[in-house]
């Protein structure tokens, strides 16, 4: 079994989700022996944005590329193969300005991808298969409730896009100790509770 872990906050040490990530990834791991983790890390390793060069190659046939078109998709096809790889896609996301990081839409942009995660004639996801775990760090309380959410509603529209629509939802945050304790201890619950499901 494989398991794309990849993490968007910039922060490091202070990173709610990066710690709540890395605990999760852990448990999974016991509970899976054999397991084998991929590593991504677009809070630090920054990923770049896509540039008129990109959308040219992306749309243009593979078999008709030029050598600087596949170089230009270099990238975007090793985070394609990563994805592709991967059983399960364990993503931290700090919420920023009620969305997600440009760090983390930036990989997106490089993932969703014609002829490889979807199809540009059905429209269908190719990424199928697959279930995602999103841990969502907040300053504020959201649930799935909360309009000025766009970070949990805009991921399971993109992962459902490529095919991927097995996505669980762990939020922690809150403005006072109280909310966060509770927050905290209910991801704790539901992160023991995916890590010993098949
Ligand atoms: C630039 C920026 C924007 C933020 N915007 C929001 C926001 O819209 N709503 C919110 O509840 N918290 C917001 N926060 C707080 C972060 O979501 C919170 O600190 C979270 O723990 C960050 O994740 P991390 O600990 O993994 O870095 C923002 C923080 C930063 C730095």
């Amino acid at each position: 079994m494989n398991l794309l872990h990849l993490d968007s906050s910039p922060r490091a040490e202070r990173s709610q989700s990066r710690k709540l990530t890395r605990d999760f990834v852990e448990a999974f791991a016991l509970t899976h022996p054999g397991l084998t983790v991929t590593y991504r890390d677009a809070g630090h390793d920054l990923i770049p944005g896509v540039t008129e060069e990109w959308i040219a190659a992306a749309f243009t046939p593979e078999a008709n590329r030029s050598k600087d078109q596949r170089e230009v998709l270099r990238l975007s096809d090793t985070l394609v193969d990563e994805l592709l790889a991967a059983d399960t896609l364990v993503i931290g996301v700090p919420m920023y300005n009620f969305g997600i990081p440009a760090q983390l839409k930036a990989w997106i942009d490089q993932v969703v991808r014609a002829g490889r995660t979807f199809s540009s004639e059905t429209m269908e996801g190719l990424a199928n298969g697959k279930s995602a775990v999103l841990v969502v760090t907040a300053g504020g309380e959201y649930t799935d409730q909360s309009p000025s959410d766009f970070v949990v509603p805009y991921l399971r529209q993109v992962l459902a896009f490529i095919g991927i629509t097995d996505v669980s939802v762990i939020r922690v945050g809150g403005h006072d100790q109280e909310a966060m304790i509770r927050t905290l201890e209910s991801a704790r619950r539901t992160m023991a509770t995916l890590a010993a499901a098949a």
